[in-house]
């Protein structure tokens, strides 16, 4: 029997990935300049898994998460090249009326600051129950049981209470208990987690992150987590990705990365950890900045910063895969050599 697309997209498959870009570039035109954002970013994210994506600021974390689910304003950005699949519906090409279908029922997003995210004028039992009854069409009754139990769930004591609660009324932690929550309500196969604990304290961020693996887990959610701290990577995702300006220039099971990292940019990254950094040292030691996306440098982006660059830099290395699968893979013409010898 045929499936029409349509229906196809929506049939979960263990060996499907929930999200597939593949050698995706993204521009924005701006007044006699081009930002180059993406360039050539490959990643997916299969069933279940806790995916990391790694870099330091505008190397193009949030820029991958928002496109993923076309919520970058659409006449702001030109895509050069490549494809992005979710659940096998092509997100680049879809319409408005799919892309509804996906937001919040197949996918789910939070970011770093869920003050944006609630509205600050209504209390969050409205905020919860719209969602729940726009996505799943239950009852006021069923919709406000399944809200408190979402919020149980969440190790809130006492939902009602914040049912009754306005935003500014909680605290940072709490409100983003309210967003996971909310992200989990519909069920969905993937959350993108946009630096979801930035903003909290240390504490609050460990328990938080904990709670959204826990439940996850429990689930068989996926989850992309975008952050720029290699912690909480190593202690949350069993994949990562290391981008550097728009490129993915690292990848690999967390474990291998953390204790083999093969690009010279992810070295400087896990430089910056704590426990590798002395007391009173500064935590970020990557020497020099990140290039102008606007002026790229042909080759290596790197190579400016790089303490081993080499002549064969002014060529752009290619993602050289280490290991028989290709699930680990570094963008250095040193890997190249390694390989090769
Ligand atoms: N709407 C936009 N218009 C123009 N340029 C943009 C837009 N959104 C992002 N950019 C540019 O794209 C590049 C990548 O930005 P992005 O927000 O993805 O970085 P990031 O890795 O998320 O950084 P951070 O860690 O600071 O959040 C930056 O140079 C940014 O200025
Ligand atoms: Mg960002």
């Amino acid at each position: 029997m045929q499936t029409s697309p349509e229906v196809s997209a929506h049939v979960p498959n263990a060996n499907t990935p929930v999200l597939t870009i593949d050698n995706l570039s993204v521009e924005f035109p701006a007044y006699r300049s081009t930002v180059k954002a993406l360039n050539g970013v490959s990643l997916h994210v299969n069933p279940g898994e806790i995916v990391g994506v790694i870099g330091e600021s505008g190397s193009g974390k949030s820029v991958t998460a928002m496109l993923s689910l076309r919520l970058l304003p659409e006449r702001s950005y030109h895509v050069s090249g490549g494809s992005l699949h979710i659940l096998g519906r092509d997100m680049l090409a879809a319409k408005e009326k799919d892309l509804l279908k996906v937001r919040g029922r197949d996918v789910a997003m939070i970011f770093q600051e869920p003050m944006t995210a609630l509205n600050p004028t209504r209390r969050i039992g409205r905020q919860m129950l719209d969602v729940i009854i726009h996505h799943q069409h239950l009852s006021k009754a069923d919709a406000r049981a399944k809200a408190i139990g979402l919020l149980r769930d969440m190790h809130i004591a006492d939902p009602e209470q914040v049912l009754e609660n306005y935003p500014f009324e909680l605290s940072g932690g709490m409100r983003q208990r309210v967003m996971i929550a909310l992200a989990f309500s519909c069920d969905p196969q993937l959350l993108i987690a946009d630096e979801p604990t930035t903003a909290l304290d240390v504490t609050v961020q460990r328990q938080v992150l904990l709670l959204l693996r826990e439940k996850a887990r429990e689930r068989g959610t996926a989850i992309l987590l975008i952050t720029h701290d290699m912690a909480l990577v190593s202690q949350f995702c069993d994949r990562v990705y290391v981008m550097y300006t728009g490129a993915v220039v690292e990848q690999g099971a967390t474990g291998e990365v953390m204790v083999d990292p093969r690009h010279p940019y992810t070295r400087g990254l896990l430089s910056g950890l704590p426990e590798q950094v002395q007391p009173g040292e500064d935590l970020m030691t990557i020497p020099g900045q990140v290039p102008n996306l606007a002026a790229l440098p042909a080759g290596c982006t790197f190579r400016d910063r790089c303490q081993y660059a080499m002549p064969v830099c002014s060529k752009r290395p290619p993602l050289q895969a280490i290991d028989a699968e290709g699930l680990r893979k570094s963008a250095c013409w040193l890997t190249v050599q390694e390989q090769s010898s």
